[in-house]
Parts: C-alpha cells; sequence; structure tokens
C-alpha cells in the first residue's frame, strides 16, 4: 500500500480564468497530510477518432500514464448545456481506448464543479457519475461539492473566498483518500 495516496486532478474547462481550475489548485491547500495532488492540463489533447486510437499522440500517452500511476483521480468540470463539456468527454474517451487499455478501471474518482449558474454544475456531474459505471470507476458519493454563483466566490486571483466550498472540498478529498486506501487492501 503506498504511503501517500497521490491525486491526479484535471478540469473540464480550458478557459484562461476557469472557476473549475482555479477549484483544484485552491484544492491544494485542503488536502489531507497523507496525499498529494497533481494538476494535468487537457489542453492539448486532439479530437478522438477510433481510425487513430492505436497510434496514440504523446499527450494522451502522458494522460494514461498519469491516470495509471495515480491512486485517485479528482475531476472539477463546468456545465455545458446541462452536460460534460466536450473537452473533458473527449479526453476521457480518448484515454479509455483503446478497448482493453483503460487506466480509469478500478480507480476511485471524486468530482467537483463550479457554475456562475444557481444549480452549480450539478447536471454535469450526474452525467459524469453515468460516465464512470462504463470506465468502471469508483466514485465518492457525499459530500456534492457544487459551487453555484461562482462569480461570487473567488477574488481577483481565484481564490476561493467561500468557506462552505473550502469545508466542503476539504470533507470530499478527506473521503477520496480513505477511499482509496480501502480500495488498496
Ligand atoms: C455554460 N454555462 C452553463 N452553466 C450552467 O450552470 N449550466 C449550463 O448548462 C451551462 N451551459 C453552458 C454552455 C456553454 C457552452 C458555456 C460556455 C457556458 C455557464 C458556465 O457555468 C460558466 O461559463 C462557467 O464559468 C464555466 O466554467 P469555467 O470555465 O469558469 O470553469
Amino acid at each position: 500500500m503506498n504511503d501517500t495516496i497521490k491525486i491526479l486532478g484535471f478540469a473540464g474547462s480550458l478557459r484562461k480564468e476557469s472557476f473549475n481550475r482555479a477549484l483544484l489548485r485552491n484544492t491544494f491547500s485542503l488536502i489531507p497530510d497523507n496525499a498529494s495532488l497533481e494538476i494535468f492540463e487537457l489542453d492539448g489533447i486532439p479530437p478522438f477518432n477510433q481510425d487513430t486510437e492505436k497510434d496514440m499522440p504523446e499527450k494522451v500517452r502522458d494522460f494514461k500514464s498519469k491516470i495509471r500511476g495515480a491512486d485517485a483521480i479528482l475531476i472539477s468540470t463546468p456545465e455545458y448545456n446541462y452536460s460534460v463539456p466536450g473537452i473533458l468527454k473527449n479526453a476521457i474517451d480518448s484515454a479509455s481506448r483503446p478497448y482493453g487499455d483503460n487506466p480509469f478501471d478500478g480507480k476511485p474518482v471524486a468530482i467537483m464543479s463550479a457554475s456562475i449558474g444557481m444549480l452549480g454544475g450539478a447536471r454535469a456531474q450526474y452525467h459524469l457519475r453515468q460516465i464512470f459505471v462504463f470506465l468502471n470507476m469508483y466514485p465518492i458519493n457525499r459530500p456534492e461539492v457544487m459551487v453555484n454563483f461562482a462569480a461570487d466566490k473567488f477574488d481577483s486571483d481565484s481564490n476561493l473566498l467561500d468557506e462552505t466550498s473550502k469545508k466542503l472540498i476539504s470533507e470530499l478529498i478527506k473521503n477520496l483518500v480513505d477511499w482509496a486506501i480501502l480500495l488498496q487492501k
């Protein structure tokens, strides 16, 4: 069993000022001592084409190897049109192929979302949970971290100001780490 639980985080937004990328960055100060967090940027993953899935671009190869090396996965995503953003779905699809070479298989995973709207990205989270079924991932159920009205919850340097959100993120990560330890036994 690993002493430190290695968490790999990635965000479903490429936007420079993304609230979801900011959520991930704010998580560094909220993780327990027995865990580490690395953030992978999805920028540069080309549109998935099954014709060339065995001839993987370097970026996808790198992504898959980081997923494989992680004990747990953390996804922070916006909701686009009531669902998962295309870049996130594309990254997951790309990494999950070819069939039989799915590095997400059996990994514990936690989700966070931030939205400028009232529901905080809830619908994208539930679509992601559906995707985890086929990937055979083990998602954390609680707490649900859905940062709504996100524009009011960060300062101009993308620091998360909202104490409730910080508390929920700490709980979520603790649960993810405990879950990862349990799954390693
Ligand atoms: C959105 N947004 C959005 N918000 C929401 O709560 N439900 C939704 O269905 C959508 N749909 C949607 C579609 C598209 C194409 C865009 C660009 C945006 C708003 C979204 O929550 C807001 O732009 C967030 O700030 C995006 O997250 P990042 O980039 O800040 O992480």
